[in-house]
């Protein structure tokens, strides 16, 4: 007999709200600060290159929940809800006792949770009568989806998209093209920071933090142009709590909750959406679920990064945060999952793992690969490199289970689908994949180099 694996919300109807951790731990909130004095930058300088309602909700304490305007949930509707899958198919074939649920956010017209965040970002800046969004993408995910996200609302898009990635996934670069995106491979010499970057020759095939450079860059110079950021931000985390309370309305549903939650973090979206719903109930209904980070061990932020005062990006145009850093000068190893190569991690969930109220684990590459292709093999779904990282941990803490007799619930993730991403599967099939270990001597390195930050400044 076959069991039930797809569940969706009943009627079909995603949440009409995000839910807003801020409201229950208003102390995760620290300012973005200017390195001179210390001092919190004023909201008139975030308001110059985000929305207004974007930067209202960045520092939202007051509000339980935040509606989702109609007109998001309208765009929302071409692929939320997604689905809620129990993997059968990969609990039998470990013989667990353990039961397996996914998040199957691969359904989104550009393959990824990142429309989520999108699609709001890009409506509220078209609100305010912004004509081009700005941003950087690495491995291409987050550049297709505010391309989706731009097509749908109306607004310009210009993308600096990793030159490594944009040679390495031309198809990506496609897809932003479809839906009407520009793109340009980074550091460009479109930005007077790209000129600069481009006198290094080590510098030419990008990175992220570079990327983010660039285009912040024109968004300051320009009225009309604002720059947008996939990940890290507390309004992106918000965005992506869709992700979580669908999980937990659909686990309510069919009578089920989960004992660990997992999830990727680059910068901490996927997994902060993912976890949000569930933290909030810990917090406030004694619940006791675990929630289990995972990052690649060539770039392990919040396994082994500082928790400290840095820049958001290469440049040092994004002002010091407080959060989980490897330090922004930090060039991670070419790891597959290029959206897990960033330096910080979003201060409210480095807020969260430095409380002790998530836990994090850092994977070389080679296992990632081999637990998606098990996956693949039974599930039959092809996922991101990025998503396989979550994959591998659920599998893992299942065989836990196997030898506990333990018949836990675990929950994880599943960021996005890998159809753009096979050139690394081919890599992974031919032994040419190497596992890089934590850079320990270069994280030492541009540790030395973080912001010097009293904050509180002292009078
Ligand atoms: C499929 C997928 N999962 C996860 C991530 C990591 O980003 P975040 O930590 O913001 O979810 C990315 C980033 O590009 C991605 O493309």
């Amino acid at each position: 007999m076959s069991q039930n694996r797809i569940f969706t919300l009943k009627g079909s109807k995603s949440p009409n709200k995000w839910i807003n951790i801020l409201y229950n731990i208003p102390e995760a909130l620290t300012p973005l600060v200017n390195p001179e004095t210390s001092e919190p930058i004023p909201l008139e300088m975030l308001y110059k290159i985000f929305a207004k309602e974007l930067v209202d909700q960045e520092i939202n304490t007051k509000d339980e929940f935040i509606k989702i305007p109609d007109e998001v949930r309208d765009i929302y509707s071409l692929y939320r809800p997604t689905p809620l899958i129990r993997a059968t198919f990969l609990e039998k074939a470990l013989d667990t006792p353990a039961k397996i649920y996914y998040k199957w956010e691969g359904v989104s017209p550009s393959g990824s949770h990142k429309p989520n965040t999108a699609i709001p970002q890009a409506y509220y800046n078209k609100k305010e009568g912004i004509l081009k969004l700005t941003t950087e993408t690495g491995a291409g995910q987050w550049g297709s989806a505010l391309s989706f996200a731009c097509n749908q609302i109306g607004i310009e898009c210009l993308v600096f998209m990793v030159r490594a990635s944009y040679e390495q996934k031309p198809y990506r670069k496609l897809m932003m093209q479809t839906y009407g995106g520009k793109v340009i491979p980074s550091p460009s010499d479109q930005t007077k920071i790209g000129r600069e970057l481009l006198k290094d020759k080590n510098n030419y095939k990008g990175s992220l933090g570079m990327a983010i450079s660039e285009a912040v860059e024109l968004a300051m110079e320009r009225d009309d142009t604002h720059y947008t950021l996939g990940s890290v931000l507390n309004h992106v985390l918000l965005h992506q709590t869709i992700v979580g309370e669908e999980s937990r309305l659909v686990m309510e549903e069919i009578g089920d909750y989960p004992d660990i939650v997992i999830g990727c973090v680059g910068g901490g979206s996927n997994f902060g959406g993912m976890i949000i719903p569930f933290i909030k109930e810990n917090l406030t209904k004694g619940k006791k679920t675990r929630f289990i980070a995972v990052e690649p061990k060539a770039c392990p932020t919040l396994t082994k990064g500082k928790y400290a005062w840095d820049y958001g990006d290469t440049g040092k145009l994004i002002p010091p945060a407080l959060m989980y850093t490897l330090g922004h000068s930090f060039v991670p190893p070419p790891v597959h999952a290029g959206g897990l190569r960033y330096h910080g991690a979003s201060p409210l969930l480095s807020y969260m793992r430095h409380k002790g109220m998530v836990e994090s684990v850092g994977l070389f590459q080679n296992e990632v690969f081999e637990k998606a292709v098990l996956f693949a093999k039974t599930e039959s779904l092809i996922v991101a490199p990025e998503s396989a990282h979550a994959v591998t941990v659920a599998i893992n803490e299942a065989l836990k289970c196997k030898e506990t007799k333990e018949e836990k619930t675990i929950l994880f993730n599943c960021s996005g689908h890998g159809h753009f991403d096979m050139a690394a599967y081919e890599q992974f099939f031919n032994g040419a994949l190497e596992d890089y270990d934590y850079p320990k001597e270069n994280i030492e390195e541009a540790l030395k180099d973080l912001p010097k930050i009293n904050f509180p400044p002292k009078k």
